[in-house]
């Protein structure tokens, strides 16, 4: 079977070897697509893919119509919003994650976000510790989990929701519950975002949850910036000068509020969340495994469109 590896951004050269190794072994070819710059290009390599491995890259339904042999798609990381599910499966095409590969190096992200806005950016201007300091966690999986680990070892008081986990399992996790949004977002000092992007969650996050939030509070999104209603962001920031937003996930808003509010807002240029070498290599690595694995025994344990 021929197996893409299709990542427009950089993925270690670990990754990609290991990855060769595993497909190879078990007597596949892998075909290296990387760093293309438009979506026709994606299109245009796609022809005679068995299977495709990806990262944020955008698996559209023109993509799946180009690809007549392709049987499985991989995203290497958790996030399936960027594969069109339905098209997918009215063609039968399987499309997997590999939840938890990436998480700690987004997790260690959140916390830098935290500690990089305390400090005002790193200018000179006096900072403020997160030490003793609150975060509530927006969904307690497994980047929301690893948060509130690194954050209770760095002193701070750990609260969470998650509309899937009831409260025993959140203290369980070493969080406290709290039984609804309003009550994270009035009680914390720092929240941090990590639920999906779906047609649910989708510009969930506005001026009713961001004003809530307690003098000098800061809002850590390494999620998705579809999860953030921008306009109710502006307002919340405009009114209230003490508030401060950062971000993995650049809003479209972002040259605005930057211009309005300076050093109060930051966003990465590119989602750099999972961008190290060993979340490359851990999620990489079990997207091959997941497809050598699916083509020998059916196995479809990470399976997203059932
Ligand atoms: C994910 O959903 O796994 C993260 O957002 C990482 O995305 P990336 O692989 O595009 O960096």
């Amino acid at each position: 079977m021929k197996i893409l590896l299709a990542t427009q951004k950089p993925f270690a050269a670990a990754a990609v070897s290991g990855i060769r190794e595993i497909v190879e072994t078990a007597g596949h070819t892998l075909e290296i697509f990387k760093e293309y710059e438009s979506q026709s290009e994606l299109v245009a390599a796609v022809g005679d893919a068995d299977a495709m491995i990806v990262r944020s890259d955008k698996v559209t339904a023109e993509v799946i119509a180009a690809a007549p042999r392709l049987k499985i798609v991989v995203r290497a990381g958790a996030g399936y919003d960027n594969i069109d599910l339905q098209a997918a499966s009215e063609r039968g095409v399987v499309v997997m994650n590999t939840p938890g590969q990436n998480a700690n190096a987004v997790a260690e992200l959140a916390i830098g976000l935290m500690i990089y806005m305390s400090r005002t950016q790193f200018t000179p201007a006096t900072g403020s510790e997160i030490q003793g300091r609150t975060i509530g966690i927006q969904a307690f999986g497994n980047v929301g989990r690893l948060v509130g680990a690194k954050a209770s070892a760095l002193g701070m008081k750990v609260k969470a929701i998650d509309p899937f986990l009831d409260p025993a399992r959140i203290a369980e996790g070493g969080a406290e519950p709290v039984e609804d949004l309003a009550a994270l977002y009035s009680g914390c000092d720092f929240v941090s975002i990590h639920i999906p992007a779906t047609p649910q969650t989708a510009r969930s996050i506005g001026y009713e949850l961001i004003s809530k939030m307690p003098k000098g509070a800061v809002l850590v999104n390494t999620a998705r910036k579809e999860v953030i209603d921008e306009e109710g962001l502006m307002k919340a920031l405009e009114e209230r000068p003490d508030l401060k937003y950062a971000a993995d996930v650049a809003p479209d808003n972002y040259d605005q509020l930057r211009s309005r509010f300076g050093l109060r807002v930051f966003a990465t240029p590119k989602k750099m969340g999972a961008q190290t070498s060993e979340a490359n290599v851990n999620a990489g690595l079990a997207a091959a495994r997941q497809i050598v694995d699916y083509f020998a025994t059916g196995n479809n344990r990470f399976q997203v469109n059932r």
